[in-house]
């Protein structure tokens, strides 16, 4: 099939495009590398440097590749920044959505998959999290990618266009094969920093430890970026196949806090990871665990690197690359 990866500079989407390409899909990368990088994309696929809302460029790039599926990362991620500054993501993740949705069905491209977020479920009032829990976003993070779902759902009604929403726990990990690996600028996710810390880069802070969880911090459930992006795959079959549109988590199903997230890094390492112990995060949840039952059943999919030492392992590989 030919496909469009947007943000396929990025993390999640350069793991995504491995995957459609070892798959045997035609990808083209659609990224204004504002917060990708170019030698994330592999030599030899297409990458298109525009902005998703760039009518000119993506109307004829969807009509002339023929594009099948769009597979939409590119957006912004921070929490605490949507916070601080909620215009970026109300126009960067909501109206750029949308404007990119508005290319897609004037193209008449049939299948959509969004890059979501357990950030909709907002404070969980049950764990594990299935896709019935309340949708109660509590930052504007989580507001526009529920809202995008939510555009989804009403073009899907009206317009035909077949779309899976797969809400992420926390992605993390590297394909190191193909050399690549998380590379954000800030970095504000646990596992680089922790590593970034045993390497001796930078001091951790541990957000809290006066949690109601086990030893009093934050747990949370962390999925292989590679498997993320198998479920991508198996989430286009699915819709191939007729699938209803809709939306799935995509976890493990096991949290771990984070205490034990610097207890396997030490491990992984064989360094010290030196932290302080700093006030809570604002906003942290104390406890983010998916039910992926759904994505298992419909979709066919299952985690192939689940436990938290081989995502670490493939981390601290990409870190400690040559
Ligand atoms: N943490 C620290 N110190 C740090 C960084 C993180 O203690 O320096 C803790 C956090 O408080 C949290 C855990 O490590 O308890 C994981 O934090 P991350 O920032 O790595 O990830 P989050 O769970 O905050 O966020 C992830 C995604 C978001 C998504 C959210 C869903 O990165 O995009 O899950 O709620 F919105």
């Amino acid at each position: 099939m030919n496909v469009l990866v947007t943000g396929g500079a990025g993390y999640i989407g350069s793991h995504m495009v491995r995957v459609l390409l070892r798959a045997g899909h035609a990808v083209t990368v659609l990224d204004d590398l504002s917060a990708g990088h170019a030698d994330s994309v592999p030599a030899g696929t297409r990458l298109v440097q525009a902005d998703v809302r760039a009518r000119d460029v993506v109307l004829p790039l969807l009509r002339d590749a023929k594009i099948d599926a769009i597979f939409h990362f590119a957006s912004r991620i921070q929490v605490g920044e949507s916070v601080r500054d909620p215009r970026l993501y109300y126009r960067d993740n909501l109206a750029a959505g949308v404007a990119l949705l508005e290319s897609a069905l004037d193209a008449g491209v049939k299948r959509f998959i969004l890059s979501s977020t357990a950030a909709v479920y907002g404070d969980p009032i049950r764990v594990p999290i299935d896709e019935d829990h309340p949708t109660v976003p509590v930052n504007p993070y989580g507001d526009t990618k529920l809202m995008l779902e939510r555009v989804l759902a009403s073009y899907a009604r009206a317009y035909g266009l077949g779309y899976v929403a797969l809400r992420y726990f926390n992605a993390s990990g590297a394909d190191v094969a193909a050399g690549i690996g998380e590379r954000h600028d800030p970095e504000t996710h646990l596992i680089p920093l922790v590593l970034e810390a045993a390497l001796g880069k930078r001091e951790l802070t541990v957000f809290g430890e006066d949690y109601a969880t086990p030893d009093g911090t934050c747990v949370r459930d962390y999925i292989h970026v590679t498997d993320l992006a198998k479920a991508h795959l198996a989430a286009l079959a699915y819709l191939d196949a007729g699938g209803a549109s809709g939306a799935f988590n995509l976890g493990t199903g096991q949290g771990h806090s984070v205490r034990e997230v610097l207890l396997c890094a030490e491990k992984i390492t064989g360094r010290r990871v030196p932290y302080k112990v700093s006030a809570r995060r604002e906003g942290d949840p104390p406890i983010l665990v998916a039910s992926a039952d759904r994505a298992k059943r419909l979709l066919g999919w299952v985690p192939e690197r689940p436990l938290l030492d081989d995502i670490v392992a493939d981390a601290w590989a990409w870190h400690t690359r040559a």
